[in-house]
């Protein structure tokens, strides 16, 4: 559904992404993971139109994405789901989730979409009439993504969706993702700093570092942690890295 070959991206003089190529089948949930400032947000914001590559290409099912305006990217299917929890705080839960439709040209269908997403977010359903700037961070979560599902993607794009998450609420966001692919039939591109609580979710890890993609692999062949964390650290600061440091990625 998804190549990216080789992009660079710069902001300025400043070289974020140094050739990075990955791919994301229909249906899979791939999980980028690396630490601050690696290239995450860039990388999905360079495949929503948000910036443009120097080098390399972009490619939704084969069509090359260069010049192509973000909001006729959003158009194709493609929904990006920024980090930080972006609610409209004086706003009603379900005023943001309307927010989600505006775009949409089948109006008729949106009542029902609503109901439906609703039904896979029952937590929200609860707090409907709630400001959504009284949510808990969890809830704030579910309700970002509940409100990109109304625009219908094919492919969602989500930024860091477990920042500052308890555990538990972080299974909870990524068994309502993996119901979505399966009810929706979504495929989904997932950053995250951290790999510890990821790897039972996804499909597959990209691991990226200053810029280039140090490792990748199935998330089942990764799942003891040790060829993440090395590729996360790089191979010398693995063995002489700070154990809290890794304590705290792992
Ligand atoms: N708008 C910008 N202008 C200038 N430099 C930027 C901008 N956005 C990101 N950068 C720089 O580009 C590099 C990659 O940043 P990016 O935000 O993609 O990393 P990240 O992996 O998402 O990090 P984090 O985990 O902190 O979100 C970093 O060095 C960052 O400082
Ligand atoms: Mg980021």
């Amino acid at each position: 559904m998804l190549a990216i070959e080789d992009i660079h991206v710069s902001y300025g003089r400043l070289r974020a992404l140094k050739g990075i190529s990955l791919t994301v089948a229909k249906g899979e949930i791939v999980c980028l993971i690396g630490p601050n400032g690696a290239g995450k947000s860039t990388t999905l914001a360079a495949i929503a139109g948000g910036v443009a590559a120097s080098k390399g290409h972009i490619k939704l099912e084969g069509q090359d994405l260069a010049g192509v305006r973000p909001e006729t990217i959003a158009r194709m299917g493609v929904s990006l789901v920024p980090e930080g929890r972006h609610v409209f705080g004086t706003l009603s839960v379900a005023e943001n989730l309307r927010v989600g439709t505006y775009m949409r040209a089948d109006r008729s269908a949106v009542a029902a979409d609503i109901e439906r997403v609703l039904a896979m977010f029952p937590r929200l359903r609860e707090r409907i009439t709630s400001p959504a700037g009284r949510l808990s961070g969890g809830e704030q979560q579910m309700l970002v993504i509940a409100r990109a599902l109304l625009t219908k993607p094919r492919l969602l794009l989500v930024d860091e969706p477990s920042l500052g998450l308890a555990p538990k609420i972080v299974d909870q966001v990524y068994e309502i993702l993996l119901a979505a692919r399966q009810q929706e039939g979504l495929t989904l591109l997932i950053n995250e700093q951290s790999s510890h609580r990821i790897l039972k979710h996804a499909d597959r890890i990209y691991v990226i570092r200053n810029g280039h993609i140090q490792l990748e692999g199935k998330a089942a062949d990764l799942a003891d942690g040790e060829a993440i964390k090395r590729a996360y650290f790089g191979f010398g600061e693995a063995a002489s890295g700070d154990a809290n440091e890794e304590e705290d990625a792992a």
